[in-house]
């Protein structure tokens, strides 16, 4: 049983995944953990973010892992925990140049099903309903306000990133928004499959209990 939740930052469905595969035993899989972690590693070795050629052959060498701690799902890039480091404005902010380029998407789709190989799972991503499992037995789409969105996300920086202004996050937000939705490959949006919910003013857990009631 394969359970996928697309939609935009901010919209919950992290939140909502991981409780919802901990509720039924599944594996959580994070598809954006896959896009910010080799976006990451891209950084660190320094490569030319427009050099498609070399960006493709340094994923050939890339292993990206989710692995379960007690603490919830940790993010693994080439054997080192980079669950907290992937996580910087900085990776955000580059993440463009690897989410745009179909090449680089195939290679990573398949590292995201090769995850749920032989078990149920809950994806949650922007594609995952769309592209990563198309045959996936329920999709949702999460949604709610940008302005709402925005403050959860500042919520969230505000304990790990200094400096940060709501200001920045909402400007942001949009611009990843903008992005994500209108970008060739494989874009953020809402199949005829799925089913929509608008977060903005429902608790992660109010949206759990609404989603494992249709599921
Ligand atoms: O979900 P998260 O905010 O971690 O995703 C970071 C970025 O990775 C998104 O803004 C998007 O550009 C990209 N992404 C994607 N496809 C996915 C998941 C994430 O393009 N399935």
């Amino acid at each position: 049983m394969i359970i996928t939740i697309d939609g935009p930052a901010g919209s919950g469905k992290s939140t909502v995944a991981q409780t919802l595969a901990k509720r039924l035993g599944y594996r959580y899989i994070d598809t954006g953990a896959f896009y910010r972690a080799f976006t990451l590693k891209a950084m660190r070795v320094g490569v030319n973010m427009k050099d498609e050629a070399l960006l493709k052959q340094l994923l050939q060498e890339t292993k990206i892992e989710l692995r379960n701690s007690e603490g919830g799902t940790r993010v693994f890039l080439d054997g080192k925990d980079v669950s907290e480091a992937i996580r910087t404005p900085e990776v955000t902010g580059n993440i463009h140049y690897i989410a745009s380029r179909p090449a680089l998407r195939e290679r990573l789709v398949e590292q995201q099903r090769m995850a749920s190989e032989g078990v149920s799972a809950v994806a949650e991503g922007r594609d995952t309903g769309t592209v990563v499992f198309p045959s996936a037995e329920r999709k949702f789409y999460l949604d709610a306000g940008v302005e709402e969105r925005a403050r959860r996300r500042y919520l969230e920086l505000l304990e790990t990133t200094k400096g940060i202004t709501y200001q920045d996050v909402l400007e942001e937000l949009k611009k990843r928004d903008e992005r994500d939705t209108s970008r060739e490959a494989s874009p953020l949006k809402m199949g005829d499959d799925f089913i929509y919910f608008d977060t903005t003013d429902l608790a992660p857990e109010e949206v759990v209990e609404v989603l494992l009631k249709k599921i």
